[in-house]
């Protein structure tokens, strides 16, 4: 069985060749992957799904600025094939969310299929949140943890 872990140092090797590996070349070309690019991610907010010392999952967040309004945004998430099914997705996104929440972040959003965010708490943004790039509107999500209804609107850009 897995557990969900604090990336450490020693970790980023390893998850970056996981990132690779599932997400392969294409990566690149995601506008998310753009907003990432020369962006730290928060260490604070890192996290792997590790099962008897292997990291089997990682997940990790961004500061951008959605509009006028500080956000995270979530991704990569990605966990081997051979382990998925088990629920370390979910738990890597719900374990990111409830630190990031903790730490007074108010809104993650992420570009990914709603009929699995949904089970997080994530809801569609395309009609309010814009990216700086090609990205299907429907696959647009955002998670609040500043009471129902209450999201930034506008366009996205890296947080300097
Ligand atoms: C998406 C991903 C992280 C899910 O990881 P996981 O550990 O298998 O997820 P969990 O075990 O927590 O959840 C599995 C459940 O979600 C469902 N699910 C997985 N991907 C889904 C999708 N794209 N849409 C809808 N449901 C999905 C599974 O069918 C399973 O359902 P069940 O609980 O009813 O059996 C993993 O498949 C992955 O790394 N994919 C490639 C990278 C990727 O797409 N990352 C997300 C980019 S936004």
């Amino acid at each position: 069985m897995f557990g969900i872990e604090r990336e450490r140092e020693g970790d980023s090797v390893l998850v970056e060749a996981l990132v690779a590996r599932v997400f392969g070349p294409g990566r690149f070309a995601l506008t998310a992957y753009r907003l990432r690019e020369g962006n730290d991610f928060v260490s604070a907010l890192s996290f792997v799904a590790r099962e008897g010392g292997s990291v089997i999952g990682s997940v990790r967040f961004s500061p951008i600025m959605i509009g006028d309004d500080m956000a995270l945004l979530l991704g990569p998430l990605a966990v081997l094939v051979e382990k998925r099914g088990l629920g370390a997705g979910l738990a890597l996104v719900e374990r990111g969310c409830e630190e990031a929440a903790r730490l007074g972040h108010r809104w993650v959003l992420l570009v990914g299929d709603l009929a699995y965010y949904d089970r997080v708490g994530f809801r569609r943004a395309g009609g309010f949140v814009e990216m700086p790039g090609p990205v299907d509107r429907d696959r647009l999500l955002i998670r609040g943890f500043v009471g129902d209804g209450v999201f930034p609107r506008g366009l996205v850009r890296v947080a300097r």
